[in-house]
């Protein structure tokens, strides 16, 4: 689990994750100049006071952050828990680290409710996380429009789509995988 000392590392991940995999749908201008100054102060306030509800589940190699999963637990009345981001380090994906991390994120979700579904929103462009989500047994139900970093649409390219995928038994993630 992340700690507040972990804020640097984990906006710095997201940071260059947002940067290689959300052009197109995110402004270059926020992409370019604005997004570390957007995530360092959002995860410094996520992880100096914590909500009940949330996990941040780090992957560490050689003492240095090369992935992470946040979850907000019992977000949603139909599909559970949210898990808001999920990234791993560019040059370390398609090594299994994602998937140990959507495990540990199923055991922490089904640990705190056996009942509870998990979802998330992926942008439709990104078919690679796609591909990820659908290869560990998620099923997409929604389409929608893109919710802005913060709220700004200035931060989007248009109007760009996301779809929801849901696990409505987040145990099955961690039964093979953990
Ligand atoms: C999506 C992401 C979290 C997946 O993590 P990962 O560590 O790369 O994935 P894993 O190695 O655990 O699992 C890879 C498996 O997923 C599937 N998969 C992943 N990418 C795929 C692709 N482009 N095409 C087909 N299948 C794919 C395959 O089954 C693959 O297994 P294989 O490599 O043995 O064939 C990671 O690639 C990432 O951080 N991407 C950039 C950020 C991002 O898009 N995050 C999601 C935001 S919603």
């Amino acid at each position: 689990m992340a700690g507040p000392g972990d804020a640097h590392a984990i906006a710095d991940l997201h940071a260059d994750s947002w940067q290689q995999h959300y052009r197109g749908a995110f402004s270059d201008a926020f992409l370019d100049n604005d997004v570390a100054g957007y995530l360092l102060p959002l995860w410094a306030e996520r992880l100096a006071s914590p909500a009940r509800e949330a996990r941040t589940v780090l992957a560490e190699m050689d003492g240095a952050v090369v992935g992470l999963a946040h979850t907000l637990l019992g977000d949603h009345p139909v599909w559970g828990a949210f898990l808001d981001n999920l990234h791993v380090a560019h040059g370390l994906k398609r090594q299994g680290i994602g998937t140990r991390l959507l495990a540990l994120t199923g055991h922490e979700v089904a640990g705190w409710s056996p009942s509870s579904g998990l979802h998330l929103w992926v942008l439709e462009q990104n078919s690679d996380a796609r591909a990820f989500y659908a290869a560990r047994g998620g099923v997409c139900v929604e389409r929608a429009e893109v919710t802005p970093p913060g709220g700004d649409a200035t931060r989007l390219n248009g109007r760009p789509m996301s779809l929801r995928y849901a696990w409505p038994d987040p145990s099955k993630l961690f039964s093979s995988h953990l």
